[in-house]
């Protein structure tokens, strides 16, 4: 799909409605881009791993359930209608006790591992 189209769009991204289309947890999907932002959803589950983005904030906003962000100070839950900003380079870790279904809004390019890679990084740029 194209990110650059200056047509507007039909009708609106209903986040939960995509979110509940990705078959795996962990498998973040892009739904809508502006400027050199994406936005995506996913659907986590457990925990992942500790991680950095140097170069980027990174904002989760909550759609079901409650997402745990452990960060060095201990951890913060974001519940439903909450946003959270992990500010760049702050080691943290997304979880959730059972599922959760999220937004995040990141410059396009980061991955999901940030600095650490590994067989947790998820393929980047995949919409939905
Ligand atoms: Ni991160």
């Amino acid at each position: 799909m194209s990110t650059s189209s200056t047509s507007p769009t039909p009708r609106p991204v209903n986040l939960l409605h995509k979110v509940g289309l990705i078959e795996q947890p962990w498998s973040p999907r892009v739904v809508a881009q502006m400027n050199d932002y994406q936005f995506k959803v996913v659907r986590i589950e457990g925990e992942f791993i500790w991680h950095s983005h140097p170069e980027t904030d990174e904002a989760f906003i909550v759609l079901e359930g409650t997402l745990r962000i452990d960060l060095p100070q201990g951890p913060v839950y974001v519940a439903p209608g909450e946003l959270y900003v992990v500010p760049r380079g702050v080691q943290h870790r997304t979880a959730a006790e059972g599922e959760a279904k999220l937004m995040m809004i990141e410059p396009e390019g980061v991955l999901n591992t940030g600095q650490e890679g590994g067989e947790r990084t998820a393929l980047n740029d995949v919409w939905i």
